[in-house]
């Protein structure tokens, strides 16, 4: 089965645009954690949020509070920063996705570039397995990425669907998207890695993610929360994971 991980930044990011500065004992809202926790009543699979080095939506505080109230897994994303990697090893989520990060970036806008930084990412995975936490890594659907992953000994790899999902109304850019992820997806497998999906992704083009094999899970977050405003949180991940069912593998 196909599982999903909601990424809850966006609810944060709502809270942020009002209470970026308010003071610690003003009552705030929405609460990304609250919502977390109705996203896995609802069936989700697992939590991600990701601390950016500018704090534009999580906050240190989320990230510790969704490590003690969430029952499914909390998959932190963050960058190589010094920082944050000290964070991420005291508050012990279950898997931490580095991806890349550019201050200027309205989101994540490109994969790692794993194959550029092999010693270091080789030396932040052990660093992060010996502390038990699983490693994936965010990076483009390109087979020197993937061999790259595979050397440094992460256990995911989560590819970026982000061109897919631009090019989704294009039907032939779209299709080449999709066979860049099918042969990145199985090189990976083959390595050894297991395979995650996510950006952009919606329940509309999500039908087409079907015909990637060998995905383990989807990391959806901007969608939902849109979705949501309309219905709620509750039935918009019900949609999504009622379209990602019947995945065949
Ligand atoms: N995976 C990663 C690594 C991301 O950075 C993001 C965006 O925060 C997502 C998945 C989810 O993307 P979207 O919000 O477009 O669903």
């Amino acid at each position: 089965m196909l599982k999903l991980g909601v990424n809850i930044d966006h609810v944060a990011t709502l809270r942020q645009a009002r209470y970026r500065n308010a003071p610690p004992d003003r009552a705030v809202e929405p609460d990304p954690v609250a919502a977390a926790v109705v996203c896995e009543r609802a069936g989700c699979h697992g939590i991600t949020a990701h601390l950016r080095e500018d704090r534009r939506h999580i906050i240190e505080d989320d990230v510790r509070r969704l490590r003690d109230s969430i029952a499914t897994r909390l998959n932190l994303e963050m960058a190589n920063a010094p920082a944050i990697v000290e964070f991420a090893l005291k508050i012990h989520p279950h898997i931490v996705c580095l991806v890349p990060e550019n201050r200027e970036e309205v989101t994540t806008e490109g994969g790692l570039d794993v194959a550029g930084q092999e010693a270091a990412l080789t030396d932040l995975r052990k660093r992060l397995n010996d502390d038990g936490i699983e490693v994936s890594l965010f990076i483009d659907p390109d087979p020197v990425q993937i061999d790259a992953s595979v050397r440094v000994g992460a256990q995911f790899v989560e590819l970026h669907t982000g061109r897919f999902a631009d090019f989704y109304h294009r039907k032939d850019a779209r299709n080449q998207e999709i066979q860049r992820l099918v042969q990145a997806s199985v090189r990976a497998h083959a390595g050894g890695l297991q395979v995650n999906a996510g950006h952009g992704l919606t329940v509309e083009n999500v039908a087409l993610i079907h015909l990637v094999p060998h995905l383990v899970e989807l990391n959806i977050g901007h969608s939902l929360v849109s979705r949501a405003i309309f219905t709620g949180l509750e039935p918009a991940i019900r949609e999504m994971l009622e379209a990602m069912k019947g995945y065949p593998g």
